[in-house]
């Protein structure tokens, strides 16, 4: 098992870019198998989880080549995927287990749907549920999890949904089964989520329509082949951008870094928290915002984190309450239930590692409390969740003493390089022998 050790202090300079985004990835895979014709990707993220992804598409029969971050993708068409002689390993990954999902539903062979003990420990029937509702035969353990057999059909209908929950993965799960749908599906959000499934159909020529009232698609339509371009993550950028703004004399600037409105919820909490951040030359890449990220040190402050703001960065939490626990006065964040099913409980495993680092972190049932204070270092486990084993890494930045880090294999789902680059840019974390 991985051991991340972060000695104290350090700060950040340079210009760095963090690896590919994870979400856009995973999307690139799927829809490139199932359009007309080759798509060429270039800045995949060549961490496990995508790879998983590639993997699993090979495995339906798809030809998919890759040299480092570039990716080839033969396409086999709508109705071009074979049935898998093998059970699909989703690893780590909830949103490749959710797509594949509403993917696979609409196929007219079985499958089945696999992942690690974390994934096998998390809520699938948010899918499941709805998926049922169009026609698909599906079949998971007790409480909705994985492993999932999917039967096969001879097609799905179109439903209009009202999702419980915020949710990027079940929205493009629903979107992805709609495809195969006979009418019209459409897809209500209780708040907006990431949108990167319906620019990316549009970029593969697929009519998909949002308002503020839903997203709907149309059943049986081809998607076309297309190159795309992947920015880096703003996911993976988050950690760079809490630890330039907590490390005096800082300055870092992140490039090429994926600004879609629908995820920058981490810059706006860092600003609101008092935070330094300049977005530099705006600019559009394969229908996505991109830009550079210049973040210097600034003193931060606790605030309480706005609602709206909690489905923009819901991956960032973790290292967002790193940010808190370095501020001056008191951070709250409610309304984020959803961070106790992710690739851990975030809430409880965050507040067991911040209090073991001496600072006073109250776990709540949806949210935290944070009292900015000073991080003493010590030895916490990230539960083999990567995000978790990222943001202690940055707390040493602040830290008194040595931060020691258990269970860090995970790292490599998002992002492989992680301990060189944070190195590289001012971070005192290596690999313990
Ligand atoms: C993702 C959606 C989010 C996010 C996950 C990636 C996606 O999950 O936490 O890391 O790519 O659609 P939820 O849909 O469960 O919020």
């Amino acid at each position: 098992m991985t051991r991340f050790v972060c000695r104290p202090g350090g700060k950040l300079s340079g210009n760095i870019r963090v690896p590919g985004d994870k979400s856009i990835s995973h999307r690139s895979i799927i829809l490139s198998s199932i359009a007309e014709g080759i798509s060429h990707i270039s800045g995949f993220l060549q961490g496990e989880d995508s790879l998983n992804t590639i993997r699993a598409f090979e495995h339906l029969d798809v030809t998919i080549e890759r040299d480092q971050d570039q990716v080839r993708v033969t396409g086999a068409g709508m109705h071009g995927l074979r049935k898998p002689e093998t059970d699909l390993d989703m690893g780590n990954s909830g949103t490749a287990m959710r797509l594949l999902l509403g993917l696979l539903a609409g196929q007219v062979f079985d499958s089945r749907l696999i992942g690690d003990s974390s994934l096998s420990s998390r809520p699938m029937g948010r899918v499941i549920e709805p998926l049922q509702s169009m026609g698909a035969i599906i079949e998971s353990e007790p409480g909705g999890r994985a492993p999932l057999q999917i039967r096969g059909t001879q097609g799905l209908k179109a439903i209009d949904y009202d999702m419980p929950v915020a949710s990027a993965q079940v929205k493009s799960c629903l979107l992805l089964a709609g495809l195969y749908a006979q009418g019209t599906t459409v897809v209500h959000e209780p708040a907006p989520t990431r949108d990167h499934s319906e620019r990316m159909l549009r970029g593969f020529g697929c009519d998909v329509y949002s308002d503020d009232s839903g997203i709907s698609i149309k059943g049986n339509q081809s998607l076309m082949a297309c190159d795309l371009e992947i920015p880096a993550d703003i996911s993976s950028a988050a950690f760079f951008m809490v630890a330039a703004s907590i490390a005096d004399n800082s300055d870092i600037t992140l490039k090429h870094v994926g600004v879609n409105p629908t995820r920058t919820g981490v810059i706006e909490i860092l600003e609101l928290m008092g935070a330094d951040i300049d977005l530099i030359n705006p600019r559009n890449v394969s229908g996505e915002p991109v830009a550079d990220i210049r973040v210097r040190c600034a003193g931060l402050k606790g605030i309480d984190i706005p609602l709206h703001l909690v489905p923009l960065a819901i991956d960032e939490f973790p290292v967002l309450f790193v940010a808190a626990a370095c501020a001056q006065g008191t951070t709250r964040l409610s309304g984020a239930a959803e961070l106790r099913v992710k690739e851990s409980d975030r809430i409880q495993v965050m507040a067991d590692g911040l209090v073991a680092m001496g600072i006073d972190a109250q776990a709540q049932a949806d949210g935290i409390i944070i009292q900015g204070g000073e991080i003493a270092g010590g030895a916490v486990d990230s539960h083999g969740d990567h995000r978790i084993a990222m943001a202690f890494s940055v707390a040493s930045l602040r830290a008194r003493d040595d931060i020691h880090i258990d269970d860090c294999d995970n790292v490599n789902t998002s992002f492989p390089g992680f301990v060189k680059l944070a190195q590289a840019a001012g971070i005192r974390v290596s690999i313990d022998d």
